[in-house]
């Protein structure tokens, strides 16, 4: 047999087994190296050239390309082929029938506390502030003495709360978190903005409106020249984007031993708008939060230069929101896990 007739046998042999073949895979990984690859069976006839007369050479050379082509032609258009009927047998099979009844997936959603929590972390990381959160375990020298609350100060007694030694305690306020961020603060980086959202505790008092744990959220701002201005400011874009912007925001002089001066921020009563009613006892104000301007004496305990930087502090309860917002009676609601009562807040 010629080698012209070796190349023929090829082409036919490797059209059939081209045009039979079922997928893919087959025709990339064996049918073309089979055929075509540097060992196939093309390269291999191709060394018998060598063995012609040279005149008949280039014609052979040619002819076996040409062989190469249709092959090569053929494999890329079955490919092709058995690419489009994969695709479509897949897509049968994994065909959605939407006329099937539906699964039902009871779809849970966050405690009514944590939603509170969420849009105040929202607003405020949108006006720049960063939140952290500090340890529930938390050190005396933190919860209180830093906080302006030496050992036998009076404002302690209605903090009282569960010491696991007498140095460490469940923290009774997020306050904590003031001093262990303005510890660390380096000031020649810009000023210091952060909330900071955790549980805190306290003795427990048989009263519908206090827990032996609740939430709190702190924040602070200390810069150089921010004023009772700004944190009225800040509170009142605060309270508009939790309540709305039908309630007015009112400062009344108070005492924290932390902050100096101190207030107690009201915001128009919920339920009668003001006029007075038995939720506002007549007053027409409602309490919401307790703030003020951060005291020296907690700056320079926590190694900040009191002339130079100063700034606002507040500290509010969201569980106190809640129950503001939605008119809860009860906070130990809140606790319970009764799905009837947390699944009203979706
Ligand atoms: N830590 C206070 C409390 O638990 C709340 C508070 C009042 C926080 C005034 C503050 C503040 O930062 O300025 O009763």
């Amino acid at each position: 047999m010629s080698l012209k007739d070796d190349l023929n046998q090829i082409k036919e042999n490797g059209l059939v087994k081209i045009e039979s073949s079922k997928s893919v895979k087959e025709l990339n990984d064996q049918i073309r190296v089979d055929l075509l690859g540097k060992k196939g069976l093309i390269t291999q006839t191709l060394r018998g050239i060598s063995n012609l007369p040279v005149e008949e050479r280039p014609e052979m050379g040619s002819y076996a390309n040409s062989i190469r082509d249709t092959l090569q032609v053929a494999i890329d258009n079955k490919a092709q082929e058995l690419e489009e009927k994969e695709l479509n047998e897949k897509l049968k099979s994994e065909k959605i029938d939407v006329t099937l009844p539906e699964n039902k997936v009871i779809k849970g959603h966050p405690h009514v506390i944590q939603q509170i929590v969420d849009q105040i972390d929202d607003l405020f990381l949108g006006m720049g502030y960063e939140v952290l959160s500090g340890p529930e375990v938390e050190e005396d020298v933190y919860n209180f003495e830093m906080m302006n609350l030496p050992k036998d100060h009076p404002a302690r007694d209605m903090q009282d709360t569960f010491y696991i030694t007498d140095e460490i305690l469940m923290r009774t306020q997020t306050s904590p978190m003031q001093a262990r961020t303005l510890e660390k603060h380096d000031f020649s980086k810009g000023p210091l903005k952060m909330i900071s959202p955790g549980l805190v505790y306290r003795r427990d008092t048989d009263d519908p409106t206090h827990s032996h744990q609740f939430h709190q959220v702190e924040g602070i701002v200390i810069d150089e020249n921010i004023t009772m201005a700004d944190l009225k400011g800040t509170l009142e874009v605060m309270i508009e984007e939790l309540f709305g912007d039908k309630f007015d925001v009112r400062l009344r002089p108070s005492y924290f031993p932390f902050t100096e001066p101190s207030v107690e921020v009201d915001i128009t009563c919920f339920k009668c708008m003001g006029k007075g009613c038995s939720v506002c006892k007549g007053s027409g104000w409602i309490e919401v939060l307790g703030a003020g301007m951060v005291h020296p004496n907690v700056l320079k305990m926590a190694g900040v230069d009191a002339n130079e930087y100063g700034g606002f502090a507040f500290g509010l309860g969201p569980d106190r929101f809640a129950m503001l917002k939605y008119g809860v009676t009860d906070i130990r609601d809140f606790y319970l896990n009764d799905l009837r009562f947390l699944s009203q807040f979706n």
